[in-house]
């Protein structure tokens, strides 16, 4: 089962997406071999980084360190990103040298941000384990670091030369970090619409680990994507849409102190959103929302937060644009599947009833 997609950014670069994806020759399609580091986490690296170390060095690259980061969010901070580097800078890697991130969205995000900053810059390839990785996180550019006083606050840009996705690696990942990455093949599917949507009967097969049916699902996940990063690398306007569910999302996962899984925020973010959508722009998509992430494995309910903190951290969403009016909030909403519109203007009163009709028991 080949399957591979071309994100069309400044520099293109493939994206391979196979159940037991020769590494060496994906690798060697990208890059003439040189010396590299792999960065991996605490739960992938004892998995996977020998079988990569060795599918590398049999195509003639010098791996000259494995740096393995502790397995969570935590490690998209200041402190773990300086013990990076600095493993970097001891181990002698130059400005011709490679990182491979090893990892679900942590430590692409990481040692993307690493590959961008170290020397200004060496080359970055992408080997996502998780699902969340593979069909959203690897593709697009966007790196960076959490703060203490927000997530995200300090990124760049950086498109990588390669990402190679081997299905098998999904074997081991806990059941809810894959439903958690169908949340944003969802948001993908209702987004795009055709082909796509009507592939999503195939979210129960993905979910129970079918590789015909993930890989499927991803290579539409991923195509979608590369269309939106194409006509909009550094996220001006159009790439916007791919915040469908995420400005409810990121309200609910700051009113919970961060303690919900962002794919639980963001099924609850497309359901509020399919809400507004029925009362302003009269569609009604509410039934097919909850099949797709019923399918999914998603729950339709977030545990109660204090509405209030979700609307006021809504505001903060630096993804909102200066512009607006203090109590006016801009969402994508869906006028049909396939079919998304930016910027509709949505009141604080119904923001407030969207966000009471997701949580619960
Ligand atoms: N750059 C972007 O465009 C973008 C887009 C979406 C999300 N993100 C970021 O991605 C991050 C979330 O990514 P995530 O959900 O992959 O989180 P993650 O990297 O923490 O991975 C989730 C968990 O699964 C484990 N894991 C990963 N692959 C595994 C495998 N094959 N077998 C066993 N365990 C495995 C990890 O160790 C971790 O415990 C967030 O920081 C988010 O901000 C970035
Ligand atoms: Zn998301």
């Amino acid at each position: 089962m080949k399957g591979s997609v071309t994100v069309a950014a400044t520099r293109p670069y493939e994206v391979c997406v196979e159940p037991a994806l020769d590494l060496g020759q994906a690798v060697s399609g990208a890059l003439e071999p040189s010396t590299a580091v792999v960065l991996t986490d605490s739960n992938v690296g004892p998995l996977y980084a020998s079988s990569v170390v060795e599918a590398l060095e049999e195509v003639g690259w010098a791996l000259t360190e494995v740096v393995t980061v502790p397995a969570g969010e935590g490690s998209k901070s200041l402190s773990v990103y300086e013990g990076v580097v600095r493993r970097l800078a001891a181990a002698g890697l130059s400005r011709g040298g490679t990182l491979f991130a090893l990892g679900g969205g942590v430590v692409g995000d990481l040692g993307g941000f690493v590959a961008s900053s170290y020397m200004r810059g060496i080359n970055f390839v992408q080997l996502p384990t998780s699902l969340l990785a593979m069909v959203d996180s690897s593709v697009g550019g966007k790196v960076g670091l959490d703060l203490p006083e927000g997530k995200n606050l300090i990124g760049a840009f950086l498109q990588p030369h390669l990402v190679a996705a081997k299905l098998d690696w999904l074997d081991t990942l806990p059941p809810r970090e894959v439903s958690h990455g169908l949340a944003e093949v969802v948001k993908m599917g209702l987004l795009t619409g055709s082909e796509f949507s009507d592939d999503l009967k195939y979210l129960t097969d993905a979910r129970t680990g079918d590789k015909g049916a993930l890989q499927t699902l991803i290579l539409h996940s991923v195509r979608a994507k590369a269309a939106v990063v194409a006509e909009d690398e550094k996220e001006s306007g159009l790439r916007a849409i791919l915040n469908y569910g995420h400005t409810v999302a990121h309200g609910l996962e700051t009113a919970a102190g961060y303690d919900l899984p962002h794919g639980e925020a963001v099924a609850a973010g497309m359901l509020a959103a399919a809400h507004l959508s029925k009362e302003l722009l009269g569609t009604d998509l509410l039934a097919t929302h909850e099949d797709l992430l019923d399918a999914a494995g998603l729950p339709l309910r977030v545990p109660a937060v204090d509405v209030e903190s979700a609307l006021k951290a809504m505001g903060r969403d630096k993804k909102r644009r200066s512009s607006d009016r203090a109590h006016t909030y801009r969402f994508v909403l869906l006028k049909d599947v396939g079919r998304p519109e930016r910027d509709v203007p949505v009141g604080v009163e119904e923001a407030r009833r969207a966000i009471g009709a997701v949580l619960g028991p």
